[in-house]
């Protein structure tokens, strides 16, 4: 083991919180997971945490044939976040199957295969190709690309385009393994979007992906980028991310959601339970701290037991309640006041 090695979690014990959580048809064992495209397929996570204490590991999108990606630069620092121009480099599905998902089963990890392309029918073949692997927990659907068939429209921007791929993979996919969406912030009106993909067949919804940015050197006075634009994370998108869970929540409140969005602690992590989702991944703060992941889920579940919250599934969307009703401390004088309605027994004090 190299020096770095830190294996915080396995030596901690988490409080007494029910952190199981249901994303469609799966049970997974508490709602931390990684971020696509953040931490590869997990094996790098290895040296730092045992990945199988993760809820799961989310995996970067896999397209069918390899691909190098876009040309360099690739990344840009921004205030609280980074730009990203990555592009869906990869090794392809083969590949992907033999060393990365193979990897994954034998640690005994839960995989979220996120899968991309640039057609209803790429997706549809990808889909068919998960089918019985072993070690495949759930598949999310990266809808934030190019549709090669219409003019490159970004197939999360538009509703028919959505439900066509969400379709596609629902149909080829293992009845008992959950097919998420994960929807883009681009968008006029997420809800929408949100409510074509479950129409569709999607068991869930990931939320959020990248916002799209840009950023210009002005040495070169050129872009910072070598692909011009790239996708805005970390910190600077949270208060976008919490809005968007907070939309699909409202509007599909049924609907698992697995919220995602410049997450780097617990309280960050609860933010988006209250907002609605059932679990969280943890993306951009990964590439800073690589324990991230693990870290939150102790600090989520300490944050959800000082909130007297015997389980996270209490938790899921509770900042949607009606506001609570002042209740005066002395009885009315004249006596005639309707009883109000009881206090809720969850509060939280401070957090140590
Ligand atoms: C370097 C990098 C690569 C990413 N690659 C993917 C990807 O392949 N597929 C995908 O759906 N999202 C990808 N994302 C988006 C993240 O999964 C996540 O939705 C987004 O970054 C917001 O979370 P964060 O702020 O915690 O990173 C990538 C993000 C980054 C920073």
């Amino acid at each position: 083991m190299s020096e770095l090695t830190v294996r915080p979690a396995t030596a901690q014990a988490l409080p007494a919180v029910d952190l199981t959580t249901r994303l469609g048809d799966a049970t997974f064992p508490n709602p931390v997971f990684t971020a696509s495209g953040c931490a590869a397929a997990g094996q790098e996570l290895e040296q730092f945490f045992d990945v199988r204490l993760l809820g799961g590991v989310v995996t970067k999108s896999i397209m069918l044939a390899p691909r190098s990606g876009r040309p360099t630069p690739r990344m840009a620092e921004t205030p609280s976040g980074m730009l990203n121009s990555i592009g869906l480099q990869g090794p392809g599905i083969d590949a992907f199957l033999e060393h990365d998902l193979a990897w994954l089963a034998a640690r005994g990890a839960r995989a979220v295969v996120s899968i991309a392309g640039g057609s209803v029918e790429d997706y549809a073949k990808l889909a068919m190709r998960l089918r019985g692997q072993p070690g495949l927990a759930m598949v999310e659907v990266n809808i934030s690309c190019p549709n090669v068939e219409d003019r490159g429209q970004v197939f999360a921007c538009d509703p028919v385009a959505a439900s066509g791929v969400i379709q596609a993979v629902r149909r080829n996919t293992d009845n008992r393994v959950p097919v998420f969406a994960k929807l883009s912030p681009d968008v006029t009106d997420i809800a929408t979007i949100a409510r074509a993909c479950v129409n569709a067949g999607a068991d869930g919804l990931s939320v959020i992906n990248t916002l799209l940015g840009m950023a210009i050197d002005t040495t070169t006075m050129r872009p910072a980028l070598g692909g011009v634009t790239g996708g805005l994370s970390g910190p600077a998108i949270r208060p976008v991310a919490v809005r968007c869970v907070w939309q699909v929540h409202q509007a599909l409140p049924e609907v698992p959601i697995l919220g995602m969005g410049g997450i780097r602690t617990g309280l960050d992590a609860l933010e988006f339970v209250l907002a609605g989702a059932s679990a969280v991944s943890v993306g951009t703060t990964v590439f800073g701290d690589p324990t991230a992941p693990i870290r939150v889920l102790h600090e989520l579940a300490h944050a959800l037991a000082q909130r007297g919250f015997e389980r996270i599934e209490d938790a899921v969307g509770f900042a949607h309640r009606a506001p609570e009703l002042y209740i005066p401390e002395e009885p009315d004088p004249v006596g005639d006041d309707e009883p109000l309605p009881a206090r809720r027994s969850v509060g939280f004090e401070e957090d140590r």
